[in-house]
């Protein structure tokens, strides 16, 4: 196959940090609030302003509090288990790498008595219907490392008296949330729209505010994970008064694409530039031999992460380190020529490609990669027959 001639614009198609927002520069960051506490005037409006665009954007209800965190999603997730599990028995749902480390902590760390682990292979989600409406569930939105999200909330009872923690770092600003199902819900800002890692956002029904101060845990909290003072919630932390320092210039990078998000059309516009990115994908897949997607059921495949596997015979004939080396060489070869950067699934995953399809993502990119993916395949598999 002769090599494409177009390369997308924005070769970026990382899965986090993920691609600036189309037309993106440092220049446009204002710098005003840099240099100066987070806790002066300044800091803090912008913090707030944080607060007010995401909540605006993602319809959350004026009862839920939203709050900026330490240590990315991770921080808060983390600081969500360790506050609020152990009131009740636990669903963990896992099917991929995310979801398993949620696993480990509470199996191994928090070591929970009461813990139910529900887990699926790569490519597939566990059995949703068996999750205890009277039990807390934990489990990630998106399943960024295999490309497999959950396709709706209707498993999660409105009468349910556990609570639900929806880690939606790959999701939130990409996939519609249901607020009325979620207690606490999880995202950090180097992924959909683009931001810089550092800070996790976290989301609060009223009955996770009223389990953080019913319930206290007994066991160690350090400070970076304390949402409440002496047994009421930390109010401070949903106003922007964080925990500790944050970064004034990733604020002011998340501020920039929170108002782009909100100029394009907000949350329906963001949802269809990844639907879009997602259907040019498909269009390809169908008509390509080589390649699949690794979801199972069309309706669970993330339009985030689209993650892919190799189905060509000749490579799934291979052991698994060869098959694991064509990805890792088409990588390789389309970074070397500009054409995409990130590609290779993670690290985990059965191997196969990952392609990021955000919002944040020109579906003209996502176009124009496509014929890249099937130049380097075709150059891979060749190199590997001329040396059998
Ligand atoms: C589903 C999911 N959970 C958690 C994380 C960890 O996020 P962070 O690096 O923001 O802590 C990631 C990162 O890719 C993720 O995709």
């Amino acid at each position: 196959m002769t090599k494409p001639t177009v390369r997308p614009a924005n070769p970026n198609f990382s899965s986090g940090p993920c691609a600036k927002r189309p037309g993106w520069s440092l220049s446009q960051l204002a710098t005003d609030s840099l240099g100066r506490s987070h806790r002066a005037a300044i800091g803090k409006a912008r913090l707030a302003e944080v607060l007010d665009r995401s909540r605006s954007i993602l319809g959350i209800p004026d009862d839920y509090r939203i709050g900026i965190v330490p240590a990315s999603d991770t921080g808060a997730v983390e600081m969500a288990m360790w506050s609020m599990l152990g009131a009740r028995g636990v669903d963990m749902l896992a099917w991929e790498s995310f979801g398993e480390g949620w696993v480990t902590d509470v199996v191994k760390q928090l070591k929970l008595d009461d813990a139910r682990v529900l887990k699926a292979d790569y490519g597939h989600l566990p059995d949703l219907s068996s999750v205890g409406a009277d039990r807390d569930v934990v489990f990630t939105w998106n399943g960024t490392t295999s490309g497999v999200a959950v396709p709706n909330g209707d498993w999660i009872a409105d009468d349910r008296t556990g609570l639900t923690f929806a880690d939606a770092t790959s999701a939130a600003f990409a996939m519609d949330l249901p607020w009325h199902k979620l207690d606490v819900t999880t995202w950090s800002w180097q992924k959909v729209l683009g931001g810089e890692g550092a800070h996790g956002m976290i989301v609060l029904s009223p009955r996770a505010v009223e389990r953080l101060e019913s319930f206290s845990p007994d066991r160690p909290l350090p400070k970076i994970f304390r949402l409440t003072k002496g047994g009421k919630l930390n109010e401070g932390i949903f106003k922007g008064e964080t925990i500790n320092t944050p970064s004034m210039l990733a604020v002011e990078d998340h501020l920039d694409s929170l108002r782009w998000a909100e100029k394009i059309g907000g949350l329906p516009a963001l949802i269809e530039r990844s639907q879009a990115n997602l259907a040019a994908v498909a269009e390809w897949v169908e008509r390509t031999p080589w390649v699949d997607f690794l979801a199972d059921d069309p309706a669970t495949r993330s339009s985030t992460s689209i993650c892919l596997k190799i189905v060509d015979p000749a490579i799934t004939a291979l052991d698994d380190k060869a098959q694991a080396d064509i990805p890792k060489a088409m990588t390789k070869l389309l970074e070397g020529e500009g054409a995409a950067f990130d590609v290779n699934g993670y690290r985990d995953a059965p191997p196969g490609l990952r392609l990021w399809g955000g919002g944040t993502v020109e579906s003209a990119d996502m176009k124009a990669l496509l014929p890249w993916l099937d130049w380097a395949f075709d150059a891979v598999k060749a190199e590997k027959a001329k040396a059998a």
